[in-house]
Order: C-alpha cells, then sequence, then structure tokens
C-alpha cells in the first residue's frame, strides 16, 4: 500500500498545449517517484460541459491519453484511465451536489469567464463542474492533486464540500466504523516555474485550448518549425534579460519566456537568468528554441505514434477504467451507508 494517493485530470477538448504539459502533465510523471498510487484521468464528462462534437471527441480522449503515455506515466505504475467508463464519478458528484452549497459556487471564477455574457444559456453541467471535480478526487480520497494555478479555486471547493461532508455525516460517519473523518482534506499541489502559462502573444492571458483565435498557442503535436517560429514571434519588452527573477516583475512577456525555459530545463528563474541575464531575447529566444525542440518534438512525435494505435490506447483505458473502479466502488458503498441509503 502507498502513503498518498494522487488524482488529476486533463480534458479531452483537443489542441493540448505547453501549459497543460508544463502546469500538469510534466508534474504527473513526476509524482510517479513518491510514494503514491497516482490515478490521471481523462476527464470526458468535464469536457462536455462545453459543446464537443460526437465525431471529434473519441479522438480527443485518445489524444489526451497518448500526451500521459508520451510524457512518461507508466500505466503500469500509474492508473491512466476515462473518467465516463467509472460510474462512481457521476454518482458521488450527484450526492456532492446535495452537499455544495449554491452560495459557494457562485463564488466561482471560472464559470464566469467560461460562461461569458450570455450566463442564462451556459449548460447546468457547467456550472456544477467544481462539483464534480470534488467527486473525482474524493471517489479515490486522494490526498494530492497536481494542477496549474487556474485550478487552485475548485481544489479549495473540493476541501470544502469535504469538511461539510464530514461534519453534516459525522454521526454516521462514527456509526460506521470509520472514525472522524471520512474523506480527507485534500492537499493541492501548485507549484513549480510554470504553474500559470501564459499566451505568447499576450502575457497578461493564460495559454488556454479554448481561445480559437490565439495562434501563438504552443500544442504539443507541433513539430520542431511551428515550436520555432512561434517562439520567435512570441511578444517582449525591449530590455533584455535581468540577471535575477526580482527583476522579472512588472514584465509579464519576460517572465513568462523565463518560466517556460526554467520548467523546460528543470531550473528556477534565478538558474538561468544566471545564465542568461543581461542576454537580449533574440538571443535568449534562440537557446529557447532549441530547448523547446529538444524536449517537445519528441513527445509529439511520440503522441502521434500512439494515435495511430487505438486499438493499444483504448486497452490501456479499459485496464485503467477497472482499476479504478476498484477503488471508487467500496468507496461509493460507503458513502451510500453513511448517507442512509
Ligand atoms: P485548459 O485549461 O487548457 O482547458 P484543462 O482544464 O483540461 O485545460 O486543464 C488541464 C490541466 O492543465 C489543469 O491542471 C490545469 O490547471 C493545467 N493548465 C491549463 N492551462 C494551463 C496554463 N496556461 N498553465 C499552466 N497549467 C495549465
Ligand atoms: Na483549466
Amino acid at each position: 500500500a502507498f502513503n498518498e494517493l494522487v488524482f488529476s485530470g486533463v480534458q479531452p477538448t483537443g489542441n493540448l498545449h505547453l501549459g497543460n504539459y508544463l502546469g500538469a502533465i510534466k508534474r504527473f510523471v513526476e509524482m510517479q517517484a513518491r510514494d503514491a498510487q497516482c490515478l490521471y484521468c481523462v476527464v470526458d464528462l468535464h469536457a462536455i460541459t462545453l459543446w464537443q462534437d460526437p465525431a471529434e471527441l473519441k479522438g480527443q480522449i485518445r489524444e489526451v491519453t497518448a500526451a500521459f503515455l508520451a510524457a512518461g506515466i507508466d500505466p503500469a505504475r500509474s492508473i491512466v484511465f476515462n473518467q465516463s467508463q467509472v460510474p462512481q464519478h457521476a454518482e458521488l458528484a450527484w450526492i456532492f451536489n446535495c452537499v455544495a452549497r449554491l452560495g459557494w459556487l457562485n463564488r466561482m471564477t471560472q464559470f464566469k469567464d467560461k460562461a461569458g455574457k450570455d450566463r442564462e444559456n451556459a449548460s447546468v453541467g457547467l456550472y456544477a463542474y467544481p462539483v464534480l471535480m470534488a467527486a473525482d478526487i474524493l471517489a479515490y480520497r486522494a490526498t494530492h492533486v497536481p494542477v496549474g494555478e487556474d485550478q487552485k479555486q475548485h481544489l479549495e471547493l473540493t476541501r470544502d464540500i469535504a469538511g461539510k461532508f464530514n461534519n453534516d455525516f459525522s454521526g454516521s460517519i462514527a456509526a460506521h466504523g470509520h472514525g472522524e473523518d471520512f474523506f480527507p482534506i485534500t492537499e493541492p499541489l501548485i507549484g513549480g516555474p510554470a504553474a500559470r502559462v501564459m499566451s505568447l502573444r499576450d502575457g497578461t492571458k493564460k495559454m488556454s485550448k479554448s481561445d480559437p483565435s490565439d495562434n501563438s498557442r504552443i500544442n504539443l503535436t507541433d513539430d520542431a518549425d511551428a515550436i520555432a517560429q512561434k517562439v520567435r514571434k512570441a511578444k517582449t519588452d525591449p530590455e533584455p534579460l535581468p540577471s535575477e527573477a526580482a527583476g522579472l516583475s512588472g514584465r509579464p512577456e519576460a517572465d513568462n519566456l523565463v518560466g517556460i525555459f526554467a520548467a523546460l530545463k528543470d531550473a528556477t528563474r534565478d538558474e538561468v537568468l544566471s545564465d542568461y541575464g543581461g542576454a537580449q531575447f533574440s538571443v535568449f529566444k534562440g537557446a529557447l528554441v532549441e530547448l523547446a525542440v529538444e524536449k517537445l518534438a519528441p513527445l509529439g512525435a511520440e503522441m502521434k505514434r500512439l494515435i495511430a494505435d487505438p486499438a493499444h490506447i483504448d486497452a490501456v483505458l479499459a485496464d485503467g477504467a477497472a482499476r479504478a473502479e476498484a477503488i471508487a466502488a467500496p468507496t461509493l458503498d460507503a458513502v451510500k451507508d453513511i448517507v442512509g441509503f
């Protein structure tokens, strides 16, 4: 048995990008060195909170799975699976819908961003998204969740739901032999130099799948030429690089490029700047192109190789779903007893 249980997910919404890799997938790989059972989920139930073309969705699910495997997630060691194949996620989400409070969800900024101006026309699923995310995590009673900075508020909601469930049902939890608390108060793991990768054309906006007009986004399936072109075109300011990280404040584009370099290199911003402090962006971008191509081009090529064998990907997902369900099913049985079903 492992000491920790790590859970995280990525939506199969197409166009996996550098932010998804540095803020999430690369860190998922690193978690495998811990004393932890890791579960990495392709969250298709989350994806359909916004319209997804049914003819495209299966391919998108396989693409995220391929990215997990190509990046170095070992499906023998970690559990790699697809959310809709494990029914306990949706079942626990309903119970949590009855634990979470309307006022908590009303504060979620991602809903406001994604719903946009026409909020009345947003899906109910988009609104309840963070409750499903709490169910994803707590169906496994996960102790740690590595995510990008944009998920911080949702992780706080997960903690609130776990705490309220433990509190509301404390008598029943004890009566069923589970001690004081049934759910852990999960620890978010947000960090590293690229917890929030910004758009390469606008350092004040997050690099995101969902902005189709942003062609500066580095996608994980981009080839060397595309990566080089996008890095060279990235917006910068006219000053040379500072010699330490403190000098990046107020310079969002410089901060972003140095953060990306640091994350790709497994270094800190200060370490990067001890090499490139005083350099012009033309020089630094040249080094970044070389590093990004070295790290990303083989990843993209391996993704394409894996995507060409969908039967293998589907077999990995089927095996993962069975192993995930073996953990989640007893949790749901216990939850139902606790609730009084
Ligand atoms: P997106 O936000 O691109 O639609 P997801 O919601 O599926 O993608 O997020 C998958 C993971 O990638 C999450 O852990 C999220 O925090 C992380 N992530 C997404 N965008 C970025 C970014 N620009 N920088 C760092 N991490 C990110
Ligand atoms: Na996100």
